[in-house]
């Protein structure tokens, strides 16, 4: 466990009310009420979430039982039949959502394309049978590598459809950190693009799954769909690859959707965590649609009228919660948009506000800052005017980033959403209600119903007001991972044992610190174990300190995370040569991009640091607390008398981070 000390800085005292329209009109349109909502789940959660259940989904067969909770082992709907695609896609048929815009999607080089609820439905349909015909079935593992483009959603829904399971590897992930997942998920099939546009650049996207299925390193997978995107030129291997616009028009346009177990896997997301290899996190069916179907409804009171756009890409939770998942569950319209702010078209997110008339904008403070630094005109210079909520998630907020969002961008009319949630809660755990919570700059402000929440110390203890802890969840809510792929005990391990179960009473250990103030708001204060959050992305610093030795120069490396303005944190990495090695500028550059090649640009070092040894621990552990301090340049703070060598913290201080 982690030895650091939580304390809090951030003093934050203003407040917002929800504006008062917004409010009236609004699905929680009270604190009174969200109180209400608040108390009734508390008393009764499996009975909260029965009545919802219930109300907002489609079942093909009802429930035998709401919750089977043994510890740390939950289980929602029990006997329950559905299939997430039904609710996503063929309830709304029936209705006048037939020919409403599920997906507006605009691709970077500006083409763009309108998918209707039928006319998705159809394109998954096709994917599905075409899946089918590839030899996936239900219960089998597909891998997912694409860029933003539907095709990206419909591949999701197309093995959802069918029952397999998806595993999608963001784009952005190198040949071996997909090839890794790919094993460890036995992965069937794998669905992907010639390549993406990114920042005006193609991404070769297929040339990275033949690199990671090259001599037979993933013997499970058997097929691969390709879907064509940028039109470059790619190898085809005979018997394996297939193109889908080949098979698309041959394809039945009807496959009716698979009746699922309540608890059947639904997908696979990797995740980093603080030990070994990334984690699988495990999301099943019948929880997962309907919590993130709750949540994104009231949490950006989402109203049949809205175009709602969640920037993310949906390689990560975010994209399979908020860009497919929860938006088509609730019949809305969704902008699904290919690029990213480049230098080319720094003002391209304003664009397409305006472009569509969005009216619920959902990004990551990372992007607000980036936004901050590249100056009002551009955001100034395009009609805002649709913008009713606004919404952020990856990363503690700071306060003036909130402040310029709120003036800026909402023109201090629309309230942000500062939703703290992780890959493993599938959905929104503390958040605002738009037209209900008053809001603080910086805090994640309250639970959402059924969410029993705390800030607790190492034995279970609840903290006191204002006083640093360890954010801890109290009882399973219907989105909550089930297990780690493959990997129980590293499940109960992780986020079960962290903190011992005392008298039946369990705590799920997020790995965040946090404080809760008089009020009852949660202020959010970064990760307590060993993972580094770049730009809104959890990276494992063990993942990148495997990279890093795997190169031959290095002996043993620690990487750390450092404040940076515009990424959050950025990656400090200490490194130790093996005896023929030489300290260089040029080893420098090399040891970046041996990490940009094993993992992806997103774990790119901003600093290589030689050093002759590491601060160490008698027992071994390296006391990344000291580096950290090194790397931000602060004092050394705390307590040194575990160190095994003292001489080792005083070079590593003399040494200029600069020279080698
Ligand atoms: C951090 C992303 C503060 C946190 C949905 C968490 C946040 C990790 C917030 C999960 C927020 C996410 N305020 N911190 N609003 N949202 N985090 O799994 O450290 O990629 O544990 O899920 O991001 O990252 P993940």
């Amino acid at each position: 466990m982690t030895d650091i000390t939580i304390e809090s800085v951030l003093q934050e005292n203003r407040t917002f009310a929800p504006p008062t329209a917004l409010a009236q009109a609004a699905h929680v349109s009270s604190m009174a009420q969200y109180e209400e909502l608040y108390e009734k789940a508390k008393a009764d959660p499996a009975g909260f979430w029965a009545e919802l259940a219930e109300q907002e989904l489609d079942w093909f067969k009802p429930w035998d039982k709401v919750l089977d909770w043994q510890p740390p082992f939950a289980k929602w709907f029990e006997g329950g039949k559905l299939n997430i695609t039904y609710n996503c896609l063929d309830r709304h048929l029936t209705t006048w959502r037939k020919n409403k815009a599920a997906f507006i999607w605009e691709g970077e080089p500006g083409d763009s394309v309108t998918l209707t609820y039928a006319q998705l439905h159809r394109q998954v349909c096709k994917m599905a049978n075409v899946l089918k015909d590839m030899g996936v079935s239900k219960g089998d593992r597909v891998g997912i590598y694409m860029p933003m483009i539907p095709e990206a959603a419909i591949a999701m829904l197309a093995c959802a459809r069918i029952g397999a399971a998806h595993s999608v590897v963001f784009g952005g992930f190198s040949a071996e950190a997909l090839r890794d997942r790919l094993v460890d998920a036995k992965a069937k099939a794998v669905i992907t693009a010639d390549g993406g546009f990114r920042k005006d650049k193609v991404v070769h996207l297929k040339d990275a799954v033949d690199q990671a299925l090259a001599d037979n390193a993933v013997p499970s997978v058997q097929k691969v769909l390709v879907v064509q995107r940028t039109k470059s030129e790619v190898t085809m291997a005979a018997g394996r690859d297939i193109w889908w616009h080949e098979v698309e028009p041959d394809a039945a346009a009807d496959c009716p959707a698979e009746p699922m177990d309540s608890e059947d896997l639904l997908f696979i997301l990797y995740t980093s965590g603080s030990t070994g290899k990334p984690k699988g996190v495990v999301h099943t069916t019948a929880g997962y649609n309907l919590y993130t179907h709750m949540t994104l409804k009231w949490a950006f009171d989402l109203k049949d009228t809205d175009v709602y756009w969640c920037t993310a890409d949906v390689g990560w939770i975010t994209g399979h919660s908020y860009i497919v998942y929860g938006p088509l569950s609730n019949g809305a319209t969704a902008v699904m948009y290919e690029g990213v702010p480049r230098p080319s078209n720094p003002g391209c997110f304003w664009d397409v506000v305006e472009k569509y008339g969005v009216t619920i904008f959902y990004t990551a403070p990372t992007a607000i800052r980036a936004f901050i630094k590249m100056g009002n005109d551009l955001p100034n210079a395009r009609d805002l005017s649709s913008l009713r909520i606004l919404g952020t998630v990856g990363e503690p907020i700071n306060p003036e980033a909130w402040i310029w969002y709120h003036k800026v961008i909402g023109k201090e009319r629309c309230p942000i959403v500062d939703t703290w949630w992780q890959t493993e809660t599938g959905g929104f755990m503390l958040t605002p209600l738009p037209g209900a919570t008053p809001t603080k700059p910086g805090s994640a402000t309250k639970p959402f119903p059924g969410i029993l929440a705390d800030v607790v110390d190492m034995n279970g203890k609840p903290a006191g007001d204002d006083e640093g802890g360890y954010l801890v969840i109290k009882h399973p809510w219907p989105s909550m991972l089930r297990t780690v792929y493959g990997d129980e005990d590293r499940f109960r391990k992780t986020y079960w044992e962290q903190i011992e179960p005392k008298d039946g009473q369990y705590f799920y250990f997020a790995g965040d610190g946090a404080r809760r103030d008089k009020d009852g708001y949660f202020w959010i204060m970064g990760r307590v174990d060993d993972v580094i959050n770049v730009s809104g992305h959890r990276l494992g610093t063990m993942e990148i300190e495997s990279a890093l030795v795997s190169h031959p120069a290095v002996a043993e490396s620690a990487v750390v995370g450092r404040p940076d303005d515009l990424k959050g944190e950025d990656i400090v990495a200490f490194v130790t040569l093996e005896g023929g090695a030489t300290a260089s500028e040029d080893l420098k550059a090399e040891l970046k991009q041996h990490v940009v090649n094993e993992i992806g640009a997103i774990a790119r070092p901003g600093e290589i640091r030689f050093a002759e040894a590491l601060p160490k621990t008698r027992s071994g552990k390296i006391m990344r607390r000291l580096l950290r301090n090194l790397a931000s340049g602060a004092e050394i703070a705390g307590d040194t008398s575990t160190l095994e060598d003292r001489t080792v913290l005083d070079k590593l201080r003399q040494g200029d981070p600069e020279s080698a």
